[in-house]
Protein backbone atom coordinates (compact mmCIF):
# COMPACT_ATOMS: atom_id res chain seq x y z
CA UNK A 1 0.00 0.00 0.00
CA UNK A 2 1.66 3.57 -0.74
CA UNK A 3 2.26 5.44 1.76
CA UNK A 4 0.33 9.11 2.47
CA UNK A 5 1.69 12.75 3.45
CA UNK A 6 -0.29 14.90 4.68
CA UNK A 7 0.13 19.02 3.53
CA UNK A 8 -1.07 21.82 5.88
CA UNK A 9 -0.66 24.87 3.45
CA UNK A 10 -2.74 27.60 1.79
CA UNK A 11 -6.11 25.82 0.85
CA UNK A 12 -5.63 28.01 -2.60
CA UNK A 13 -2.94 26.07 -3.34
CA UNK A 14 -3.88 22.57 -2.54
CA UNK A 15 -4.52 21.57 -6.24
CA UNK A 16 -1.01 22.72 -7.09
CA UNK A 17 0.59 20.59 -4.58
CA UNK A 18 -1.69 17.73 -4.87
CA UNK A 19 -0.40 17.58 -8.79
CA UNK A 20 2.92 17.91 -8.07
CA UNK A 21 3.19 14.32 -6.02
CA UNK A 22 1.15 12.84 -8.61
CA UNK A 23 4.33 11.03 -10.91
CA UNK A 24 5.32 10.12 -7.02
CA UNK A 25 3.68 6.75 -5.44
CA UNK A 26 2.50 8.59 -2.49
CA UNK A 27 -1.36 9.47 -1.41
CA UNK A 28 -2.13 13.11 -0.99
CA UNK A 29 -4.46 14.32 1.63
CA UNK A 30 -5.14 17.40 3.32
CA UNK A 31 -5.01 18.89 6.54
CA UNK A 32 -8.71 18.40 8.55
CA UNK A 33 -9.54 15.84 5.46
CA UNK A 34 -7.75 12.93 6.41
CA UNK A 35 -9.28 9.62 6.48
CA UNK A 36 -7.74 7.50 8.64
CA UNK A 37 -4.60 9.39 10.25
CA UNK A 38 -2.57 6.28 11.58
CA UNK A 39 -1.84 5.55 7.69
CA UNK A 40 -0.10 9.11 7.91
CA UNK A 41 3.75 9.11 7.07
CA UNK A 42 4.84 12.46 6.56
CA UNK A 43 3.50 15.94 7.24
CA UNK A 44 4.43 18.52 4.85
CA UNK A 45 3.48 21.64 6.86
CA UNK A 46 3.21 25.38 7.82
CA UNK A 47 2.25 26.63 11.32
CA UNK A 48 0.34 23.95 13.02
CA UNK A 49 -1.32 23.87 16.02
CA UNK A 50 0.38 22.87 19.44
CA UNK A 51 -0.53 19.19 19.45
CA UNK A 52 -2.04 18.73 16.10
CA UNK A 53 1.18 17.00 14.77
CA UNK A 54 0.35 14.17 17.62
CA UNK A 55 -2.75 13.02 15.80
CA UNK A 56 -1.15 11.26 13.31
CA UNK A 57 0.41 8.18 15.52
CA UNK A 58 2.76 6.70 12.88
CA UNK A 59 4.30 10.14 11.59
CA UNK A 60 8.12 9.12 10.14
CA UNK A 61 9.65 12.79 9.01
CA UNK A 62 7.76 16.51 8.99
CA UNK A 63 8.71 18.76 6.35
CA UNK A 64 8.52 22.63 6.77
CA UNK A 65 6.44 24.12 3.89
CA UNK A 66 9.12 27.09 4.52
CA UNK A 67 12.94 27.75 4.95
CA UNK A 68 12.37 28.53 8.40
CA UNK A 69 11.32 26.11 11.24
CA UNK A 70 10.63 28.76 13.68
CA UNK A 71 6.79 27.76 13.28
CA UNK A 72 7.68 24.53 14.83
CA UNK A 73 9.42 25.53 17.94
CA UNK A 74 7.44 25.77 20.94
CA UNK A 75 5.68 23.17 23.46
CA UNK A 76 4.11 20.44 21.95
CA UNK A 77 4.40 21.01 18.24
CA UNK A 78 6.62 18.67 17.05
CA UNK A 79 6.28 14.86 18.53
CA UNK A 80 9.28 13.56 20.30
CA UNK A 81 11.50 12.32 18.03
CA UNK A 82 10.15 13.32 14.57
CA UNK A 83 13.08 14.41 12.25
CA UNK A 84 12.02 17.95 10.59
CA UNK A 85 13.20 18.64 7.32
CA UNK A 86 13.28 22.59 6.47
CA UNK A 87 12.83 23.72 2.71
CA UNK A 88 15.15 24.09 0.52
CA UNK A 89 13.99 24.56 -3.59
CA UNK A 90 15.26 26.63 -6.09
CA UNK A 91 12.49 28.94 -7.02
CA UNK A 92 12.41 30.02 -3.17
CA UNK A 93 16.45 30.68 -3.19
CA UNK A 94 15.80 32.44 -6.21
CA UNK A 95 13.02 34.68 -5.41
CA UNK A 96 14.93 35.88 -2.27
CA UNK A 97 18.04 36.69 -4.60
CA UNK A 98 15.63 38.58 -6.58
CA UNK A 99 14.11 40.92 -3.54
CA UNK A 100 17.59 41.18 -1.72
CA UNK A 101 19.54 42.39 -5.28
CA UNK A 102 16.03 44.50 -5.96
CA UNK A 103 16.37 46.60 -2.65
CA UNK A 104 20.27 46.28 -2.67
CA UNK A 105 20.11 47.96 -5.90
CA UNK A 106 17.14 50.67 -4.74
CA UNK A 107 19.34 51.72 -2.02
CA UNK A 108 22.41 52.05 -4.05
CA UNK A 109 21.28 53.60 -6.26
CA UNK A 110 19.40 56.17 -4.39
CA UNK A 111 15.74 55.60 -5.65
CA UNK A 112 14.12 56.24 -2.81
CA UNK A 113 15.18 59.60 -2.34
CA UNK A 114 14.59 59.84 -6.59
CA UNK A 115 11.07 58.82 -6.25
CA UNK A 116 10.64 61.72 -3.25
CA UNK A 117 12.28 64.35 -5.86
CA UNK A 118 9.77 62.88 -8.34
CA UNK A 119 6.79 63.27 -6.31
CA UNK A 120 8.00 66.91 -5.57
CA UNK A 121 8.84 67.57 -9.15
CA UNK A 122 12.43 68.43 -8.08
CA UNK A 123 15.37 67.97 -10.48
CA UNK A 124 18.20 67.11 -7.91
CA UNK A 125 20.86 64.64 -8.61
CA UNK A 126 22.69 62.63 -5.57
CA UNK A 127 26.50 62.47 -6.70
CA UNK A 128 26.39 58.33 -7.80
CA UNK A 129 28.45 56.35 -5.38
CA UNK A 130 30.23 53.59 -6.88
CA UNK A 131 29.46 49.90 -6.34
CA UNK A 132 33.05 49.23 -5.08
CA UNK A 133 33.00 51.79 -2.25
CA UNK A 134 29.53 49.79 -0.82
CA UNK A 135 30.24 47.17 1.99
CA UNK A 136 27.01 44.94 1.51
CA UNK A 137 26.72 43.00 4.55
CA UNK A 138 24.36 39.70 5.23
CA UNK A 139 24.04 38.50 8.38
CA UNK A 140 23.53 34.78 8.16
CA UNK A 141 25.47 33.12 5.41
CA UNK A 142 23.38 29.77 4.80
CA UNK A 143 21.74 28.72 1.61
CA UNK A 144 20.02 31.97 0.84
CA UNK A 145 22.63 34.66 2.08
CA UNK A 146 24.93 32.60 0.39
CA UNK A 147 23.01 32.58 -2.93
CA UNK A 148 22.64 36.71 -2.39
CA UNK A 149 25.94 37.15 -1.87
CA UNK A 150 26.95 35.18 -5.22
CA UNK A 151 24.27 37.51 -7.33
CA UNK A 152 25.30 40.53 -5.68
CA UNK A 153 29.19 40.55 -6.37
CA UNK A 154 29.47 41.14 -10.06
CA UNK A 155 27.92 44.13 -9.59
CA UNK A 156 30.84 44.88 -7.54
CA UNK A 157 30.19 45.63 -4.21
CA UNK A 158 32.30 44.41 -1.28
CA UNK A 159 30.18 41.66 0.52
CA UNK A 160 30.55 40.51 4.02
CA UNK A 161 28.84 37.91 5.61
CA UNK A 162 28.34 37.06 9.30
CA UNK A 163 27.23 33.80 10.77
CA UNK A 164 27.71 31.59 13.70
CA UNK A 165 30.95 29.39 12.47
CA UNK A 166 33.32 30.64 9.75
CA UNK A 167 32.53 30.30 5.80
CA UNK A 168 34.33 30.25 2.93
CA UNK A 169 32.27 31.94 -0.07
CA UNK A 170 33.98 33.11 -2.72
CA UNK A 171 34.21 36.33 -2.75
CA UNK A 172 32.87 37.13 0.56
CA UNK A 173 34.60 38.22 3.95
CA UNK A 174 33.76 35.81 6.80
CA UNK A 175 32.84 37.40 10.27
CA UNK A 176 31.34 35.15 12.73
CA UNK A 177 30.32 34.64 16.88
CA UNK A 178 29.19 37.37 18.53
CA UNK A 179 32.92 38.84 18.96
CA UNK A 180 33.26 39.87 15.22
CA UNK A 181 29.59 41.47 15.28
CA UNK A 182 30.69 44.75 15.84
CA UNK A 183 33.71 44.67 13.28
CA UNK A 184 31.03 43.30 10.66
CA UNK A 185 28.56 46.11 11.46
CA UNK A 186 30.99 48.25 11.85
CA UNK A 187 32.04 48.68 7.90
CA UNK A 188 28.19 47.68 6.94
CA UNK A 189 26.45 50.37 4.21
CA UNK A 190 23.62 47.99 3.53
CA UNK A 191 22.53 45.33 6.18
CA UNK A 192 20.76 42.07 5.09
CA UNK A 193 19.14 40.30 7.23
CA UNK A 194 18.84 36.62 6.43
CA UNK A 195 19.20 34.95 9.69
CA UNK A 196 16.75 32.27 11.38
CA UNK A 197 14.95 33.17 14.54
CA UNK A 198 16.30 31.72 17.02
CA UNK A 199 17.06 32.72 21.37
CA UNK A 200 20.48 34.03 19.93
CA UNK A 201 19.15 36.17 16.60
CA UNK A 202 16.14 37.64 18.27
CA UNK A 203 16.00 41.51 17.95
CA UNK A 204 19.29 41.37 16.66
CA UNK A 205 18.16 44.71 14.38
CA UNK A 206 18.11 46.56 17.87
CA UNK A 207 19.24 50.26 18.19
CA UNK A 208 22.49 49.23 19.85
CA UNK A 209 23.59 46.73 17.22
CA UNK A 210 21.99 49.12 14.22
CA UNK A 211 23.66 52.43 15.59
CA UNK A 212 27.23 50.73 15.17
CA UNK A 213 26.48 50.79 11.26
CA UNK A 214 27.85 53.80 9.19
CA UNK A 215 25.45 56.64 9.66
CA UNK A 216 22.75 56.63 6.97
CA UNK A 217 23.26 52.86 6.18
CA UNK A 218 20.12 50.59 4.86
CA UNK A 219 18.48 48.15 6.27
CA UNK A 220 16.61 45.04 4.22
CA UNK A 221 15.41 42.77 6.61
CA UNK A 222 13.69 39.64 4.77
CA UNK A 223 14.83 37.28 7.86
CA UNK A 224 11.77 37.25 10.57
CA UNK A 225 10.17 40.36 12.08
CA UNK A 226 10.99 39.41 15.10
CA UNK A 227 15.06 39.52 14.42
CA UNK A 228 13.75 43.68 14.49
CA UNK A 229 12.87 45.86 17.48
CA UNK A 230 10.64 48.16 15.56
CA UNK A 231 10.41 51.18 17.80
CA UNK A 232 14.11 51.31 17.64
CA UNK A 233 14.27 51.31 14.08
CA UNK A 234 11.89 54.13 13.83
CA UNK A 235 14.00 56.24 16.03
CA UNK A 236 17.01 55.51 14.06
CA UNK A 237 15.32 56.04 10.31
CA UNK A 238 13.70 59.35 11.96
CA UNK A 239 17.13 60.67 13.51
CA UNK A 240 19.36 59.83 10.10
CA UNK A 241 21.20 57.29 11.68
CA UNK A 242 19.70 54.76 9.59
CA UNK A 243 19.08 55.72 6.08
CA UNK A 244 16.43 53.36 4.86
CA UNK A 245 14.41 50.10 5.21
CA UNK A 246 12.71 47.60 3.30
CA UNK A 247 10.96 45.34 5.20
CA UNK A 248 8.92 41.80 4.78
CA UNK A 249 8.70 40.70 7.87
CA UNK A 250 7.14 41.93 10.77
CA UNK A 251 6.62 41.15 15.09
CA UNK A 252 2.34 40.86 13.99
CA UNK A 253 1.80 39.92 10.98
CA UNK A 254 -0.58 41.27 9.12
CA UNK A 255 1.11 44.54 10.01
CA UNK A 256 -1.71 45.88 12.12
CA UNK A 257 -3.99 48.27 10.51
CA UNK A 258 -2.53 51.38 12.79
CA UNK A 259 0.84 50.46 12.61
CA UNK A 260 3.21 53.65 12.17
CA UNK A 261 6.11 51.32 10.03
CA UNK A 262 3.00 51.42 7.70
CA UNK A 263 2.96 55.63 6.49
CA UNK A 264 7.47 56.16 7.84
CA UNK A 265 8.64 57.91 4.46
CA UNK A 266 12.02 55.66 4.80
CA UNK A 267 9.99 52.57 5.16
CA UNK A 268 9.71 50.15 1.97
CA UNK A 269 7.25 47.32 2.83
CA UNK A 270 6.12 44.09 1.61
CA UNK A 271 3.60 41.48 3.17
CA UNK A 272 6.26 38.33 4.15
CA UNK A 273 6.69 37.57 0.14
CA UNK A 274 10.25 37.89 -0.05
CA UNK A 275 10.13 34.87 -1.32
CA UNK A 276 7.64 31.70 -1.23
CA UNK A 277 7.74 28.02 -1.74
CA UNK A 278 6.56 26.77 -5.02
CA UNK A 279 4.57 23.66 -4.90
CA UNK A 280 6.37 21.69 -8.09
CA UNK A 281 10.04 22.24 -6.65
CA UNK A 282 9.40 22.19 -2.72
CA UNK A 283 7.45 18.82 -3.64
CA UNK A 284 10.71 17.19 -5.38
CA UNK A 285 12.69 18.43 -2.53
CA UNK A 286 10.28 16.16 -0.35
CA UNK A 287 9.92 13.78 -2.61
CA UNK A 288 13.84 13.71 -2.94
CA UNK A 289 13.80 13.27 0.92
CA UNK A 290 11.50 10.80 1.46
CA UNK A 291 12.87 8.36 -1.38
CA UNK A 292 16.69 8.88 0.56
CA UNK A 293 14.69 8.02 3.83
CA UNK A 294 13.08 4.71 2.09
CA UNK A 295 16.83 3.78 1.04
CA UNK A 296 17.94 4.26 4.18
CA UNK A 297 20.08 7.51 3.53
CA UNK A 298 20.93 10.45 5.55
CA UNK A 299 17.63 13.04 5.35
CA UNK A 300 19.23 16.42 3.57
CA UNK A 301 18.84 19.78 5.18
CA UNK A 302 17.74 18.17 8.46
CA UNK A 303 16.92 20.97 11.10
CA UNK A 304 18.54 20.99 14.19
CA UNK A 305 15.39 21.59 16.31
CA UNK A 306 17.50 22.45 19.53
CA UNK A 307 20.16 24.97 17.98
CA UNK A 308 16.99 26.46 16.16
CA UNK A 309 17.26 25.76 12.41
N1 LIG B 1 10.78 36.62 4.15
C1 LIG B 1 10.68 35.50 3.48
O1 LIG B 1 9.89 35.40 2.55
C2 LIG B 1 11.58 34.35 3.83
C3 LIG B 1 11.64 33.25 2.96
C4 LIG B 1 12.52 32.22 3.26
C5 LIG B 1 13.31 32.28 4.39
N2 LIG B 1 13.25 33.35 5.23
C6 LIG B 1 14.11 33.43 6.43
O2 LIG B 1 15.46 33.21 6.05
C7 LIG B 1 16.08 32.41 7.05
C8 LIG B 1 17.37 31.81 6.52
O3 LIG B 1 17.11 30.74 5.64
P1 LIG B 1 18.31 29.81 5.09
O4 LIG B 1 17.69 28.74 4.27
O5 LIG B 1 19.38 30.63 4.50
O6 LIG B 1 18.85 29.21 6.47
P2 LIG B 1 20.21 28.43 6.76
O7 LIG B 1 20.75 27.83 5.52
O8 LIG B 1 19.94 27.54 7.92
O9 LIG B 1 21.24 29.60 7.19
C9 LIG B 1 21.16 30.24 8.42
C10 LIG B 1 22.42 31.08 8.61
O10 LIG B 1 22.28 31.84 9.81
C11 LIG B 1 23.45 31.68 10.59
N3 LIG B 1 23.14 31.81 12.03
C12 LIG B 1 22.18 31.16 12.75
N4 LIG B 1 22.24 31.53 14.04
C13 LIG B 1 23.25 32.42 14.14
C14 LIG B 1 23.82 33.13 15.22
N5 LIG B 1 23.35 33.01 16.47
N6 LIG B 1 24.86 33.95 14.97
C15 LIG B 1 25.36 34.08 13.69
N7 LIG B 1 24.86 33.42 12.63
C16 LIG B 1 23.82 32.59 12.85
C17 LIG B 1 23.95 30.29 10.27
O11 LIG B 1 25.31 30.17 10.63
P3 LIG B 1 26.07 28.73 10.59
O12 LIG B 1 25.93 28.22 9.18
O13 LIG B 1 27.47 29.07 10.93
O14 LIG B 1 25.39 27.84 11.56
C18 LIG B 1 23.68 30.24 8.76
O15 LIG B 1 24.75 30.84 8.07
C19 LIG B 1 14.98 31.44 7.44
O16 LIG B 1 15.21 30.85 8.70
C20 LIG B 1 13.75 32.34 7.46
O17 LIG B 1 13.60 32.93 8.72
C21 LIG B 1 12.39 34.38 4.97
Amino acid sequence: MPETIVIKSDVERNAEWRDAFKDYDINVCFWNRVADKRLVDYALVWKPEPGSLRQFSNLKIIFSIGAGIDHLKGSDIVPPGIPVVRMVETSLTAGMVEYVCYHALRFHRFMPQYERYQREQQWRTIMPVPASARTIGILGLGVLGSAVAQALKPFGFRIAGWSRTAKRVGGVESYYGDSQLNAFLGQTDILVCLLPLTEQTRYILNAENLSKLPRGACLINAGRGRHQVQSDLIGLLDNGRLGGAALDVFEDEPLPQHDPLWSHPKISITPHVASMTTPSCGAQHVRDNITRFRLGKPLAHLANMERGY
